[in-house]
Order: C-alpha cells, then sequence, then structure tokens
C-alpha cells in the first residue's frame, strides 16, 4: 500500500521543502534539487526561503540529495519547480520539461508522478507525460501513472501551511487518485478534494491566482482614479468594506512568483484554442503599469518642493512583505522607473539577501544603521516588512531633507505620528 511507498520531491524550493519535510514525519522521502549550493545549505539546516527553521530541518529524518541515484528507490514522485514566464510573458516551461526529463531516466512501472508547479490545463498530461513516456519506454496511464496537486501555500505565511489548508488532488483514474488522498492526507488530517479531472485541477489552481491578479487590478485602477479625483484611496476602501460582501483587496505592485505569473499561463492556454483573453490581461496590464505610476505620482508631488530630482531612500525591494523573496519584485521596476526620472536610489530591505539584489538587479543594499545624517528628498516605503513598524518620525526627520516627504505606497504608516508630523503621501 502507499504508506510504504518512498517519496521523491524534486524541487526543493518555497513549495518543495516545506511538503518533503511534512511528509517525511510519515514515511521516507528524498528531496532532490539540481542546484548543489541549496543542496549544501540544507545539509547544514539552512534554508534562505526562511519556510522551515534549521530546527526543524534538523529534526526531520528527510534525506537531500543532487546526485539522481539517490532517487530510484521512490515509488512516487512529487515534482515542484519553477514555472516562470519569459521576456514575452509566454510560460516557460524548461525546468517543468527537465525535471520531466530526470523523473522518467528513473521511473519503474507501478510507479506515480505527481505535478505541483503551477500551468495551464492539459501541461501535466499533454507535455510532462508525454515527455516521462518517451524516456522511459513505459506506457503512461498503464505502466506509470500521473498526477496533479496544486500548491496553494503562501511564502511568508505562517497560518496557510501545507500542514492546515485543504489540499486539492486529481489523477488519472481513481484508484491513483485515493492513492494520493492517503498520502497528502496523511499530513493535513485528511483535508483533501479530488478533483474532477487533472485538467480541473490545473484550471483551479491558475484560476485561483488570476482572480487575485484581476481583484487587485481592479483596486489598482480606482485608485490611479481616486489620485486624479483627490481623494484618498483608503478612505474609500475603509468605508466601502463595511459592506457585508465588499472584497476586502487593496491596490499596490503585484510581483512574485504567482499572481503576477499565473494570469499569463491561463492566457496562453486561452490562445491556443483561439480564445482572446480581454480582462485577464487587462488586469495585467493594470498590474504592470503601478510602478510607473507611483513613480509619476512621486515626481508631480516633488515638483513643487524640489527644483531637481535628488535622492530618495527606498524601504523594501522583495516582492511583498515579510519574506526575503526577490524574485520578479516591482519595487525593481520602481527603481528603474524613478531613475529615469533623474532620482538616485538608496535602498534599504532587511529581509533580502544583499548578493542576491545585486545579482538579480545590479542594486546595492545599505543598512539601516548607515542611515544617519542624509538629506533624502523622499522616503518611499515601498514593502510593508514589520520592522519598518519600529520607524519614528524623529528618526526619519533626521534623516529627511527639510523640505522632504514620506511616500507610503502601502498605506502602512496612514494611521501613525508619521502620516501626523511628517508631509505625507499614501494612496
Ligand atoms: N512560491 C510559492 O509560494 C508557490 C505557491 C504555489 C505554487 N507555486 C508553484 O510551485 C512551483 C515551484 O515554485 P517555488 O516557489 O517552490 O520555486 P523555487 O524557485 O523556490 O524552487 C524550485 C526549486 O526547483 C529546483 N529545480 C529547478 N529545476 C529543477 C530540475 N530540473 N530538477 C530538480 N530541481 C530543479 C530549483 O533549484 C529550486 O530549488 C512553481 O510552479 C510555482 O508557480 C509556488
Amino acid at each position: 500500500m502507499s504508506s510504504r511507498k518512498t517519496v521523491a520531491v524534486v524541487g526543493l524550493g518555497y513549495v518543495g521543502l516545506p511538503l518533503a519535510v511534512s511528509l517525511s514525519n510519515r514515511r521516507k522521502v528524498i528531496g532532490f534539487d539540481v542546484d548543489h549550493a541549496r543542496i549544501n545549505d540544507l545539509r547544514k539546516g539552512i534554508d534562505h526561503t526562511g519556510e522551515i527553521s534549521s530546527q526543524k530541518l534538523g529534526a526531520s529524518t528527510l534525506q537531500v540529495t543532487d546526485e539522481l541515484a539517490d532517487i530510484k528507490e521512490a515509488s512516487i514522485y512529487i515534482v515542484a519547480v519553477p514555472t516562470p514566464v519569459d521576456a514575452q510573458n509566454k510560460p516557460d516551461l524548461t525546468a517543468l520539461e527537465k525535471a520531466s526529463k530526470t523523473v522518467s531516466s528513473v521511473l519503474c512501472k507501478g510507479d506515480i508522478v505527481v505535478f505541483e508547479s503551477t500551468v495551464y490545463p492539459g501541461v501535466t498530461e499533454n507535455i510532462c507525460g508525454k515527455i516521462l513516456e518517451e524516456n522511459s519506454g513505459l506506457k503512461c496511464g498503464q505502466d506509470f501513472h500521473l498526477g496533479y496537486s496544486p500548491e496553494r501555500i503562501n511564502p511568508g505565511d505562517k497560518v496557510h501551511t501545507v500542514e492546515s489548508i485543504t489540499k486539492i488532488v486529481s489523477a488519472q483514474n481513481p484508484h491513483t487518485a485515493e492513492e494520493l488522498k492517503d498520502l497528502y492526507g496523511s499530513m493535513n488530517g485528511g483535508n483533501i478534494f479530488i478533483a474532477a479531472s487533472i485538467q480541473v485541477a490545473e484550471a483551479a489552481k491558475v484560476i485561483e491566482n488570476a482572480q487575485r491578479d484581476i481583484n487587485i487590478a481592479f483596486m489598482n485602477e480606482i485608485s490611479q482614479i481616486f489620485t486624479k479625483l483627490n481623494l484618498s484611496t483608503f478612505d474609500v476602501l475603509e468605508a466601502a468594506s463595511t459592506k457585508w460582501n465588499f472584497l476586502p483587496f487593496t491596490p499596490g505592485l503585484v510581483g512574485g512568483h504567482c499572481i503576477g505569473v499565473d494570469p499569463f499561463y491561463l492566457a496562453e492556454c486561452a490562445r491556443q484554442i483561439n480564445h482572446y483573453p480581454q480582462i485577464i490581461l487587462a488586469g495585467r496590464s493594470t498590474n504592470d503599469s503601478m510602478p510607473h505610476h507611483f513613480a509619476d505620482q512621486l515626481y508631480q508631488t516633488m515638483t513643487s518642493r524640489f527644483a531637481q530630482p535628488g535622492k530618495l531612500l527606498v524601504l523594501g525591494l522583495t516582492f511583498k512583505e515579510n519574506v526575503p523573496d526577490l524574485r520578479n519584485t516591482k519595487v525593481a521596476d520602481l527603481i528603474m522607473s524613478l531613475k529615469n526620472k533623474g532620482y538616485q536610489m538608496d535602498v534599504v530591505d532587511p529581509r533580502a539577501d544583499p548578493k542576491e539584489a545585486m545579482d538579480f538587479y545590479n542594486i546595492a543594499l545599505i543598512k539601516e544603521k548607515d542611515l544617519k545624517n542624509r538629506a533624502y528628498q523622499g522616503i518611499v516605503l515601498a514593502v510593508s516588512h514589520e520592522e519598518f513598524k519600529e520607524f519614528k518620525p524623529t528618526f526619519l526627520k533626521t534623516i529627511l531633507d527639510k523640505d522632504g516627504m514620506v511616500f507610503d505606497l502601502k498605506g502602512f504608516w496612514r494611521h501613525t505620528k508619521i502620516s501626523e508630523e511628517i508631509p505625507y503621501w499614501t494612496l
């Protein structure tokens, strides 16, 4: 029965590692990743994503490896590799295809291959299944079976973890679906939903994120309208949210690996069947315009205070609050837009890795302790990390020019003394 089968998790990132650690409490799990540095770190108990503590990693029975031979003994393979978009915003399935090829070389009769990577309907069976079949010489749906189980966890979220959320599973046949229900259910108290098919599960995941993107795009559009009307968007939202069915979304930058990417997967799938998606792509375009919108707002506001663009301090670089994840952060676009307007920038982010900031974006992070007596024209709160709650107006005044002001893109300091004591802009 499945409880004796060894599991291999392929791709030990934000999704794969927490899953592998949790499953390893129930059965033998081997984690495989092509990134040697990642494997070395994990062996030392270091998870740079911040999802799993050293203590938890040390206590787990998870074995990690970058050697393919080590996962040969597995009978269930779970693939959690990145599914980004390319420069034209088209799905880039390279990692998924490579991982499928890797698994195909160790695949045996009776094995199950489950994909967790976010894709559009059809990818698991028509692309990954074919690669697995061609390279292994085994027949898909007969010698081995496919499953798809989308991941819903949210970087940095310690409440909605793999052990606490409803997990969707799907498979090529009811028997495999039951095995997966058993496997994943051992992790979360049986909180499993079996989707009608693999394509249904793929579609469910991609629309969950597209829905969020579209809702945020609506918030961003109304914020652009209210700025022109000289109305506070946050005041409007506070009033509207007293209605029982008003949805609690907020405007802002939409970056990262999921919300800003997955709608393009849905759009590509639509195009392949000759449907040109309007709402989905309009949402993407509105959200992607926000860095430039914020840069324009700042520039216009500052022209009444300073004759020339000068130096700004940007607080936060990661794609969202309280995580170290810099992937696809739109703060980088904001910084670029401000640079193009003539500003110079210092950037502080207590969560981000300075080396990654340099490698990904050519941005040299500075430390908060080095912020002394600098005459910034503006302080831009771009990401609401907990650490920035500690900032006091007295401190900010010491690093601001006498005519300087605070741009709070998140409304984070809205109800604090900072908004009362320093010239303050928010939506
Ligand atoms: N990050 C999230 O919170 C989240 C949430 C839901 C779904 N997802 C989806 O899950 C998938 C994985 O995302 P992630 O955030 O964990 O990515 P990640 O970049 O954090 O981790 C992916 C890992 O896979 C490894 N890898 C890449 N190619 C490989 C290969 N061929 N063989 C073995 N390992 C390989 C990388 O080295 C990396 O360690 C994506 O499809 C993503 O859209 C992510």
